[in-house]
């Protein structure tokens, strides 16, 4: 058995900087510049009522189906709450040198997000744009809290997989929308994220070889207790069961698109040198696993019948 030493979180940012650097350096090569407005059908777009005048929101003004534009407005909310995001990984991981430069280049990338979506959900009526405000006043009156906030690896972890998971949910919302545009839209969306989880893997990978034991427990207690960043939304219980019915976003896609490809590629389960945390951390993941497994596969089932009874 390893002895355990235990390097400290401004060792971990120090140690991680040249990593940084690096990763910037390939992400800047690989993220393609995009604009928001080139995604958005504007001349569908009529004035609404209020101090113009024009015709209030009615719910047949789109024919997108519910589910999905339930799952637009989670989506929009959670990419609306960007500040609360950027204070806690600021925060966390300075706004000096290269981790300072990360954090800005993210930040704004994220923020075009919300942009796009928000401009499309409002030309194309797809959503009612009171009820929208309301829920973003309401959700970023709240604010986001990093449930890991004062651990770099824990935070690594966590971002590793929630950019995977909203790159998911975004593409999948996009095709569940039946619009081509739309699709078309979430599907650049989840491009930007897909570089982001690539971004924190590749940093997470680096603290493996650091500090294995201490990137194991942050990997194992993040699997543990993850929640979706917008998991604060007003009424997201009942709309995450919606998008889960949906096969938007389920738990069966959580554990084996979102977790396991990126568990492959740390080869969590072939890391060594562990010391008694470490490994007992180890097979909390691998247990935990095979909860989400069983969970999802029960879920599944009541899904499967659930169709079957309303196809009767
Ligand atoms: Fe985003
Ligand atoms: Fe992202």
């Amino acid at each position: 058995m390893t002895v355990s030493t235990t390097v400290s979180q401004t060792a971990l940012l120090v140690e991680l900087e040249p990593v940084v650097a690096r990763n910037l350096d390939r992400h800047l090569s690989l993220a393609k510049e995009w604009f928001p407005h080139e995604y958005v059908p504007w001349s569908e777009g009529r004035t609404f009522d209020g101090p113009l005048g024009g015709e209030a929101w009615s719910p047949t003004d789109s024919t997108i189906p519910d589910v999905a534009r339930t799952a637009l407005i989670v989506n929009l909310l959670t990419e609306d709450n960007l500040p609360s995001y950027h204070h806690e990984i600021a925060t966390l991981f300075g706004r000096d040198g290269a981790w300072g430069t990360w954090v800005h280049r993210w930040t704004a990338e994220e923020g075009r997000h919300g942009v796009a979506i928000r401009d499309y959900l409002t030309v194309t009526r797809a959503v009612d744009p009171v009820a929208l405000e309301r829920a973003r006043m309401t959700h970023m009156s709240e604010g986001y809290t990093n449930a890991h906030g004062d651990e770099v690896l824990h935070s690594l972890a966590y971002v590793s997989f929630q950019e995977l998971a909203t790159r998911i949910s975004h593409r999948n919302t996009g095709k569940a929308t039946g619009d081509p545009a739309c699709e078309a839209l979430l599907a650049r969306v989840a491009a930007d994220e897909n570089l982001h989880m690539v971004f924190y893997r590749n940093l997470l990978a680096a603290a493996f070889e650091l500090a294995p034991s201490q990137a194991m427990r942050a990997v194992a207690d993040v699997v543990a207790d993850f929640q979706m960043p917008g998991n604060g939304i007003e009424g997201f219980a009942r709309k995450s069961v919606a998008i889960a019915l949906a096969g938007i976003y389920d738990l069966r896609q959580h554990r084996d698109e979102v977790l396991q490809p990126v568990l492959r590629q740390w080869d969590v389960f072939n890391v060594t040198g562990l010391d008694a945390d470490g490994q007992a951390a180890q097979e909390q993941l691998a247990a935990q696993l095979d909860t989400l497994d069983r969970a999802a596969s029960r879920f599944e089932e009541k899904r499967d019948a659930r169709a079957a009874r309303l196809a009767r």
